[in-house]
């Protein structure tokens, strides 16, 4: 028996995407399985509402704009049009794909917040803070690196992303340092607000025994519901949705990312005069699909806030094993990446190639392996060889010899396999088991191939053409239900496929029960093929695409490195570093840190210092210095700079002097 359909609202979401960089197939093992599961169940007769957008609050964007010195607001417009048309082409269809930054989002987010503060699930604490006494601002989240506390390997602030993955709380992280100017933090007193997470321990315990979705993210989330404190939900920051009564405050990202579910489906309401709190306030089933990385946020805070605030918790949680690339860690700074463009799309690979590997390489819940040597494989031999191969010698020779599909009934063995083999993948769906699911529908297609092949119709249209009517019948029969069946995973192609088997209406619309409806006896045209073999050439290209943007990663990596800790003699000969006389000095309009010199180093140079809290402009004149003279030059406040006052980084700034006065100019070695 199916979970599906029900007599009640359902809800798919998908994990929202940071607006911060390009959609990768990693991203995919989130987006395609849920796609293809809102297909099936509408294959079901269920209906659903299948909801996502852009994450588009949190300290990497705002870093990441910082450093393209573009605004937030703009790099998040510009990576939720990327993701949105890289979902379009691949053929994930929301039914809304909203962002986290829409006035919905910020009201529902300070209604929530709201609601918790009222019924005393928040409460304020004086807290130390990682500070930047360099750059004078809190650090919050990603502006820290340092070293994780729990297992020692370099981490940044909210979360252990390169070792054991644990979600940090402020101040957690060890050995804290500035990402941006790289000066260690200091710890200042600030007052933040804290939701009570801790006293829903025994709520939690409870709600994930009867939490439905894949076992590794609920068996994990039982185990952490033992040991829950209280999380800090307030970030000294400018971009965010602003906690109610603190202009200084804006709440933490994952609060008011997971809301985006809640305002998106608002969203959606509103625009098709549709009802969200049947879903949010009422008996539903909210189904997430997320990558396991973001368990914890799922199955720990999102059920806790919605039990405290007094909304619908979600039903299951489906949560993917992650995406590797030829059996290495993915890695975009490594170069073990692959783009959904730019590598795959843009070189005219079919979306429905993907979605194929992505579903039916390996259970959900494991480490999914991408190489496009498998992929030629998978490509070749399943798809093109069983399902492509299969549909296109029945229509081709129905085709040549009937020119229509042929009279006469479906064998009662033949409808048996196919509601033996649709039964099987609904069952495979039910348990998020794509792999289970596409091997069904090959297997189908295997005996498709198989019974084709025995019944040998090129013999008997000359033969017995009644007899071979009927086999190919069965054929038919067969391919049709294999369209239905593979619409979710293919829906491109199998559009196509519907189309050349004569059927009438949206195979998109059909339901699964249709597959055990006759085929009707039509005319059809010359099947054009549907899937090509992928050449060894082609996969050679792509090889050598990855190849380079690893081998150029792995040189920059050993550029750091050796650089990062020696320096040559040739290297330290590059520094033109001489001594000169400070001829003037000025304050700089609109900084109240930097100076404008002028230094003769037997030439005048203008240089800009950021030493005007320690000297005084008056002080300075006439002193000798040491400077970098061939200082890439930039421009600081509209004021050009070719050189650099060497100082001693210390409390306040110090600056060097020659033990006794030389030459204007004189090289330093
Ligand atoms: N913004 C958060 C999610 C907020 S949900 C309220 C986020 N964004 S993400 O862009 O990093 O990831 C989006 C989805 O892609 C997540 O489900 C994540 O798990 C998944 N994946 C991103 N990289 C992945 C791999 N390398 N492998 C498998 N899934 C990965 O997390
Ligand atoms: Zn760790």
């Amino acid at each position: 028996m199916s979970n599906f359909p029900v007599n009640k609202p359902v809800l798919v979401t998908c994990a929202l995407p940071y607006a911060n960089g390009k959609c990768h197939i990693g991203h995919l093992r989130t987006y395609v399985p849920g796609d293809i599961f809102v297909r099936a169940l509408r294959k079901q007769g269920q209906e659903v509402t299948f909801i996502s957008g852009s994450d588009a609050h949190g300290t990497p964007i705002v870093v990441n704009a910082e450093e393209l010195g573009t605004t937030p607001t703009e790099l998040v417009k510009k990576y939720h049009d990327h993701f949105y048309s890289i979902f379009k082409r691949m053929g994930v269809e929301f039914n809304n794909f909203g962002n986290t930054d829409s006035p919905a989002n910020h009201a529902r987010t300070n209604s929530i917040v709201e609601a918790l503060i009222e019924k005393g699930y928040v409460y304020p604490q004086v807290t130390k803070q990682a500070y930047c006494p360099e750059c004078k601002r809190f650090l919050p989240d990603r502006y820290v690196k340092g070293t994780c506390p729990h297992c020692g390997k370099p981490a940044r602030g909210d979360e252990c992303d390169q070792g054991c993955g644990k979600h940090l709380e402020p101040g957690e992280i060890r050995d804290a340092k500035c990402q941006i100017c790289g000066h260690a933090a200091e710890y200042r007193e600030q007052e933040h607000f804290f939701f009570r997470l801790s006293e829903f321990g025994d709520y939690l315990s409870g709600y994930l025994n009867i939490l439905g979705g894949t076992t590794n993210a609920i068996n994990y989330a039982k185990i952490w519901a033992k040991e829950l404190k209280d999380w800090c939900i307030t970030r000294n920051l400018e971009w965010g949705v602003r906690f109610p009564g603190h202009d200084e405050l804006v709440v933490y990202v994952w609060v008011d990312a997971p809301i985006g579910y809640i305002s998106f489906t608002e969203e959606w309401a509103t625009r098709t005069g549709n009802d969200w709190e049947k879903y949010w306030k009422g008996d539903s089933r909210i189904i997430h699909f997320i990558g396991e990385d973001i368990t914890y946020h799922h199955c720990i805070f999102w059920p806790a806030m919605l039990k405290g605030a007094g909304y619908t918790q979600p039903w299951a949680v489906v949560a993917s094993g992650m995406l590797k690339i030829d059996d290495k860690k993915f890695s975009k700074s490594r170069g073990y990446v692959v783009w959904v463009d730019e590598d795959y799309l843009d070189h005219g690979f079919h979306p429905d190639l993907l979605r194929y590997y992505l579903a039916s390489y390996t259970s959900h819940t494991k480490e999914l392996n991408f190489s496009w040597q498998v992929f030629q494989d998978k490509v070749n031999n399943e798809v093109v060889g069983a399902l492509g191969n299969f549909l296109h010698r029945t229509l081709h020779f129905t085709h040549k010899n009937f020119g229509k599909i042929p009279n006469g009934e479906v064998d009662s063995g033949i409808y048996e396999k196919i509601k033996s083999t649709t039964t099987s993948v609904i069952s495979a769906f039910d348990e998020y088991e794509f792999k289970k699911a596409t091997d069904e529908m090959m297997e189908l297609a295997a005996f498709g191939n198989a019974y084709f092949q025995s019944k040998e119709p090129w013999k008997l249209v000359n033969a017995d053409k009644e007899a071979c009517g009927r086999v190919l019948k069965n054929c038919l029969q067969i391919g049709k239900a294999l369209t239905l069946l593979f619409e979710p995973v293919l829906p491109g192609n199998m559009e196509k496929a519907w189309k050349q088997l004569g059927l009438p209406g949206d195979v998109h619309k059909a339901g699964f029960q249709d597959a055990l409806v006759e085929i009707e006896s039509v005319k059809i045209e010359a099947p054009e093929i549907l899937f090509t073999r992928i050449e060894d050439k082609k996969i050679k290209e792509m090889e050598a695409i990855l190849d380079k943007r690893i081998k150029i990663a792995m040189a920059k990596d050993n550029e750091t490195q050796e650089t990062g800790q020696f320096v040559t003699f040739d290297e330290f000969g590059k520094l033109d570093i001489r001594i000169g006389r400070i001829t003037s000095a000025e304050n700089i309009k609109g900084s109240d840190k930097l100076l404008k010199l002028e230094v003769d180093i037997g030439e005048k140079r203008q240089v800009v210092a950021g030493i005007a809290q320690s000297h005084s402009p008056g002080a300075l004149v006439g002193k000798q210095v040491v400077l970098l003279a061939n200082m890439k030059p930039a421009k600081l406040f509209g004021v050009e700079s070719r050189g650099m006052i060497l100082a001693a980084d210390t409390d306040g700034v110090v600056l060097l002097e020659p033990e006794k006065e030389v030459r204007e100019g004189t090289k330093i070695r």
